[in-house]
């Protein structure tokens, strides 16, 4: 009978299989079809991710994989690439009772092959054409290698740059973060899953990853859920809109639920409220982790809380492995929980097209024409210099002539694997990474550029200073490139002092008193604390770790072949006993002059400017930018109405830029604080010397809103400012309006 059943199931299934079309949008009957010949084991399996990255054989922690795959007990695999690779991998879950395909995920954060600058970086650019074109690329290049899944983009507010993985994301503010967060989802996905060069896109980590208590990563979220919602959910809401295919849990708790297990974010926020139709994973262990967190006494209760609050598949914890099947066997967990979660990720099998032919992104010959192309290169050359922020630029040091004789010194000169960044996909071989040194090479001549490496990034070892003062003693001018070394942010990476690491800063002093001018080179995955280095530099570029073309970028910035753009998406503290500190804070009932320490019982500190160190939106360029002539169409609106506010931007300085024009927003009084300043738009406009453009921003009601004490998103009648300007703190143009 069981088998008679199977038959009519299976030649049902085939059938729909047949010329599945995968951009159609509804595979519920084929689902429902598979739900109903699946063992409970194999409908356990679909939940289970487990990493390929080492140990494989039958002693590894997570059992013996490869027969679990070929059993049809493993829905999901991470950490392996290229066509072939994966295509063997997938050859033995075909060898499975039901040939479910697995899906290959693996972490392209910021570039596959071609390796673009870490996400904080691209950032800066506010180029969300670029970004998107970047993820783009990503997308391209993974799926010709076999990758169904990246785990990006990384969506998380951060306001504490001790906090190491700061540089996964797109910054402090959760308007411009949702932008890019939408920018980064359409980029991975292209023109649809199931196309041959669209990835499944991940917002992660959900949620307020970024508000860990201290920076410290994995620790501790407690916060109001108006700010859950105003700020830390808005990028994944974008992400939610924008059809972002999955999502992925945060390690923290937030207001004592550990992230996998909260009902509220999985069930009620995203699959709820937000309509989801994806899948969640949890994040590397994070299921097992409720253990340790003293929220589930073993790995059968931690398995529980996560499938019912909605964690749909388990990264590398094993637990719904091991206890799932007797969870439902023993009534625990109703079977259709697991269902509902099988569907999910089945769903997404299907979009990519994989039953219809597992192997499609398989494919060694689309691979090796595809990985690296030129136009791709030129991309991510194009994306860095986009991204590299002026922070410095006394006397007009920068761009600098060619013929001058130039000493480059620092332990990153040389370096390719550091210009990756944090989170770059490895490779044996990083030599087709351009150095700086190379970079500067091709730009000024082997006859003009010296070199000496000073000293490492880390450590105490002062014996390659007199090297260095000697290889800058010879030069007319010093390019000193100091700053963290790749693994100094990203993942468990956080930092109680960011300041410059090791005896940089010594090797710095050194320089800095041959009198020589110096430009340095800031290599940074966060933001760094830098004061004596800004103090003495004659210029200063913030250069993040810049991908696969890092020196000819730099380079590129370095003698103007490109006028740097770039503004900063975080706030650079004075010291880090300021942190947090971020642009759109509140008033407080006591607030503080901008003009020193705190005094007579005002909020700040008594030993420090109440002003951070550069501000949110802040950075320079070789040309002046100049606001004037403020047009608007009314000082009122009322119900349904606009308001617009023009005026013109003239590049009154001697080289073509771009600026980026910010507008920013205060809501006086309301019925629940609110924030001092606000991003509600901007524009980035090219300009010649001399050119003028008129720029228009235009304020609707939305603009205006925000989460009201009920929770309610709503607008409140009175009195806002309109700051026009090219940072947060730097306001060239003002306006009141009054909402009716
Ligand atoms: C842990 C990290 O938190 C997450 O961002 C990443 O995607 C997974 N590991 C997989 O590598």
């Amino acid at each position: 009978m069981r088998s008679i059943y199977y038959f009519f199931a299976l030649t049902f299934l085939v059938l729909f299989h047949g010329p599945v079309n995968s951009q159609s949008k509804n595979y519920e009957k084929q689902i429902d079809s598979l739900l109903s010949i699946m063992t409970l084991e194999e409908k356990v399996g679909q939940l289970n991710q487990l990493p390929l990255s080492w140990d494989t054989g039958p002693s590894s922690p997570e059992g013996d994989k490869l027969k679990d795959i070929r059993e049809g007990l493993v829905g999901s695999v991470l950490n392996i690439k290229g066509a072939s690779k994966t295509r063997g991998i997938q050859e033995l879950a075909m060898q499975s009772r039901l040939k479910i395909p697995l899906l290959f995920g693996l972490d392209v954060i910021h570039g596959y092959k071609t390796t673009f600058p870490v996400p904080l970086a691209e950032s800066t650019s506010w180029d969300l054409e670029a970004m998107e074109n970047s993820a783009r690329i990503a997308a391209i290049e993974a799926a010709s290698a076999g990758i169904h899944w990246t785990f990006a983009p990384m969506v998380d507010i951060a306001r504490d740059p001790r906090w190491g993985r700061i540089m996964e994301g797109a910054g402090e503010d959760h308007y411009l973060g949702s932008l890019i967060a939408t920018a980064r989802v359409k980029g991975f996905q292209g023109k649809g899953l199931g196309s041959l060069d669209a990835l499944m896109a991940c917002a992660k980590h959900f949620a307020a990853y970024g508000a860990a208590v201290g920076g410290r990563d994995y620790n501790s979220v407690d916060m109001s859920e108006r700010m859950l919602r105003e700020v830390y959910l808005a990028p994944f809401k974008a992400a939610a809109e924008a059809g972002c295919a999955t999502y992925m849990n945060s390690f923290n708790d937030i207001n004592g639920i550990p992230a996998s297990a909260s009902k509220f974010l999985q069930r009620t926020v995203l699959k709820g409220e937000w309509g989801f139709q994806g899948f969640v994973v949890s994040d590397w262990g994070s299921i097992g982790e409720m253990i340790p967190h003293g929220y589930a006494a073993n790995a059968r209760e931690a398995a529980r809380l996560a499938i019912i609050a909605g964690s749909d598949m388990d990264m590398a914890s094993m637990c719904y492995r091991k206890e799932l099947t007797g969870l439902v066997k023993d009534g625990v967990v109703p079977v259709s929980v697991v269902d509902e979660a099988v569907r999910r990720i089945l769903r997404m099998k299907f979009t990519l097209g994989l039953f219809d032919d597992p192997y499609r992104f398989c494919n060694e010959g689309l691979e090796a024409s595809t990985l690296s192309k030129p136009e791709f290169r030129a991309a991510a050359r194009d994306m860095a210099r986009k991204s590299i922020v002026l922070i410095k630029n006394e006397a007009e040091t920068l761009p600098l002539k060619t013929g001058k004789k130039i000493a480059l010194i620092g332990p990153l000169g040389k370096s390719e694997t550091d210009m990756l960044g944090g989170w770059s996909v490895w490779w044996d071989d990083n030599s087709d990474v351009v150095s700086q040194f190379e970079g500067l090479e091709r730009r000024t001549g082997k006859e003009n550029l010296l070199y000496a490496k000073g000293s490492s990034t880390r450590g105490d070892d002062r014996s390659g200073f007199d090297e260095a003062v000697n290889t800058a003693k010879e030069a007319d001018l010093i390019i000193l490139t100091i700053g963290e070394d790749r693994d100094m942010s990203g993942e468990a990476q956080s930092r109680s002092d960011i300041g410059i690491p090791g005896v940089q800063e010594e090797l710095a002093e050194k320089i800095f008193a041959l009198g020589k001018p110096v430009v340095v080179l800031l290599n940074a995955g966060r933001p760094l604390v830098f004061n004596r280095i800004a103090e003495k530099a004659d210029a200063v570029l913030l250069t993040w770790f810049p991908g696969s073309e890092a020196g000819n970028a730099i380079a590129d910035v370095v003698f103007g072949d490109y006028n740097p753009s770039a503004k900063l998406t975080t706030t650079f503290p004075r010291t880090v006993g300021q942190v947090p500190i971020y642009y759109n804070h509140f008033n407080t009932g006591r607030p503080s002059p901008d003009d020193g320490p705190s005094r007579n019982f005002r909020t700040g500190y008594t030993d420090l400017e109440q002003t951070p160190a550069y501000p949110f939106g802040y950075g320079l360029s070789y040309t002046k930018f100049d606001y004037s002539d403020l047009k608007i169409s009314s000082d009122k609106m009322k119900e349904g109405e606009k308001v617009e506010y023009s005026f013109t931007v003239e590049n009154s300085g001697k080289y073509a830029g771009e600026e980026i024009v910010q507008l920013y927003i205060r809501d006086r009084f309301a019925s629940v604080v609110r924030p001092v300043k606000e991003l509600r738009d901007f524009v980035k406009i090219k300009l010649e010397p001399g050119e003028k453009k008129t720029v228009t921003f235009v304020i609707d009601k939305e603009k205006l809103s925000f989460y009201n004490d009920e929770l309610d998103r709503v607008t409140e009648p009175g009195f806002f400012d309109v700051m026009i300007g090219a940072s947060s703190a730097d306001i060239r143009l003002k306006a009141e309006l009054e909402l009716k």
